[in-house]
């Protein structure tokens, strides 16, 4: 079956071979990397581009990311599914560029290498007791209701407490929010994990605590995703209304960004001053103006979380949008068995690659990998570009990364249209990577392949009135797509 698909493969590249096409391979198959092959496609009759992918299924985080019960954002799918299907492009996963294969060997094999693989790791709040159970980063939590093979053995214990404490206050603080409160018959129709949902299902969490270092008019999230959660049913809310007065450089900040004055106006509209909530209600509250300070092991001394102690802060700075958050030296506690940090994702570096361990980033110039930015130096890596969230940062919604692929492929453009990047130069592209991989006995899963996992996962949801079912662990992905 493998050599088939194989000898398919090198044929599609062989039936090219005439025009000699340039070939370009692009890592990571997330929004970035398929707005990148979509644009290279459409801008260049011929270039043929593959796409890599670590995990043996594609879509990045659409899949492994946007909350479950947001159906209508992953249907960017199909569009990206067209471009896999397109005769120039293909889909290459169970490939990982550090392990299955370096960096320097694809850049060997390609003309052009555009990296897309996202942020897989974690800003981390470096404080005391950040490294005892029951704490993870939001990144880990969301991986684990979604299904993502990295994370099916996570089992956050979600019984041995009623709080949870959420650090941070963007857009994913407030999805794992709602994945915790959300009434749990809701979730089972969506497609989240199944091992996630029974143990939401099983879950004795009733109270999360949001955490803010700043005010409600910094609140990192959108309107809509905040409307969402205050609207789940029976759900009571809980803001001060002291945390709402604003400053004159408050007011500016909304004068000037119409998101957060839309974001205030909804947190004022929900204050419930002295709510009396019923036992056994589940209750969200919005903490404004306390940052992290450390967390408390339990009482039991077992290596667990018991509370996480917050200081009070104060902003400072005038100037609209640059107020910070600074200490008051006042603390308080709040017990709770789960925290997750949800303070911003962060991208890994991987060997030969430049990388920006401040930022966090692959340093670049509109898209062009510049091979030496810490000395100012303007050099570029010839053939070698980035895009998406490893590109700007962890930051932006599933249509920034149209735009940010826009501006990396002016540059691939430029680069071919002055020749740096030639056909000329013949490369071995699809067929020599597949050689090599084979040579390593790295199982990998075509397009095709992913397509029998997709009908899979959807039989299985069909079963249990899901939309799909989808199988989290490796050897279960491999098995289904015939690996
Ligand atoms: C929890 C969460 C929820 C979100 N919800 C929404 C939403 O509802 N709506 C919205 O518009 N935006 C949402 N976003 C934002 C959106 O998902 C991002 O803007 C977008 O996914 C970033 O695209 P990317 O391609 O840069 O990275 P990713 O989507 O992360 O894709 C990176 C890809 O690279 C692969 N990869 C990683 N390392 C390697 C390697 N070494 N070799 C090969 N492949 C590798 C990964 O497996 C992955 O497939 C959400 C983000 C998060 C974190
Ligand atoms: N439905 C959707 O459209 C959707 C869903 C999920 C994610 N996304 C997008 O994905 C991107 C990433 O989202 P995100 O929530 O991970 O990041 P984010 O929007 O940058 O929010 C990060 C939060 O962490 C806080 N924070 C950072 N460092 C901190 C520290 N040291 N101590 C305490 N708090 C700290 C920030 O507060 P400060 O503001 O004070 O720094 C902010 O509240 C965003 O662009 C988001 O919009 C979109």
């Amino acid at each position: 079956m493998a050599s088939f698909l194989k000898l398919r493969w090198i044929s599609k590249s062989f039936s090219t071979l005439s025009s000699t096409p340039l070939r370009i391979c692009v890592v990571g198959s997330g929004p970035a990397g398929f707005y990148t092959a979509e644009k290279l496609l459409k801008a260049h009759g011929s270039v043929d581009v593959d796409i890599i992918d670590r995990l043996p299924t594609p879509f990045g985080l659409v899949r492994s990311g946007v909350a479950p019960d947001h159906p209508e954002t992953k249907i960017v799918i199909n569009q990206f599914s067209r471009v896999a299907q397109n005769e120039r492009c293909s889909f290459i996963g169970n490939v990982s560029v550090g392990s299955s294969i370096t960096l320097p060997e694809l850049r060997e094999m390609y003309n052009g290498v555009v990296l897309a693989y996202g942020a897989e790791s974690d800003r981390s709040l470096g404080i005391p007791g950040e490294e005892l159970a029951d704490i993870y980063a939001a990144r880990e939590f969301v991986w684990w209701y979604n299904g993502h093979p990295d994370c099916r053995n996570l089992a956050p214990d979600l019984k041995s407490s009623d709080t949870a404490v959420i650090l941070g206050q963007g857009n994913v603080a407030l999805d794992v929010a709602r994945i915790l409160l959300r009434p749990t018959a809701e979730l089972a129709r969506t497609d989240i994990a199944s091992h996630a949902l029974a143990a939401l299902e099983e879950s004795t969490i009733r109270k999360v605590y949001l955490v803010g270092r700043r005010g409600p008019v910094q609140a990192a999230c959108t309107a809509k995703e905040l409307r969402e959660i205050l609207g789940i049913k029976d759900l009571v809310i809980h803001i001060k209304q002291a945390d709402l007065v604003t400053t004159p450089a408050d007011e500016i900040e909304m004068k000037n960004n119409r998101i957060r004055r839309r974001v205030y106006e909804l947190l004022s509209k929900a204050v419930t001053a002295g709510h009396a909530s019923v036992p056994g209600q589940r209750e969200l509250h919005f903490v404004f103006f306390h940052k992290p300070d450390r967390f408390l092991e339990s009482d039991d001394r077992s290596g667990r979380l018991g509370s996480v102690r917050l200081e009070k802060t104060t902003l400072k700075g005038d100037e609209s949008m640059k107020q910070v958050a600074v200490g008051t030296g006042v603390y308080k506690d709040i017990s709770c068995g789960l925290a997750l940090k949800s303070i911003g994702y962060k991208s890994v570096a991987i060997d030969g690659l430049p990388f920006d361990n401040y930022k966090g980033i692959v340093p670049n110039l509109g898209g062009r990998v510049l091979a030496n930015a810490s000395l100012g130096d303007m050099q570029y890596e010839t053939g070698l570009y980035v895009c998406g969230w490893l590109k700007r940062g962890p930051t932006g919604i599933i249509a920034t990364n149209l735009y940010c692929a826009e501006e990396t492929i002016a540059c691939v453009s430029e680069d071919i249209n002055k020749g740096v990047l030639s056909s000329k130069s013949v490369k071995p592209g699809r067929k020599g990577m597949l050689e090599l991989l084979d040579s390593r006995n790295t199982r990998v899963v075509p397009f095709d392949a992913w397509e029998k996992i997709d009908l899979e996962e959807k039989r299985l949801g069909n079963l249990k009135n899901k939309p799909r079912e989808k199988l989290a662990t490796r050897e279960e992905l491999l098995k289904i797509a015939g690996k």
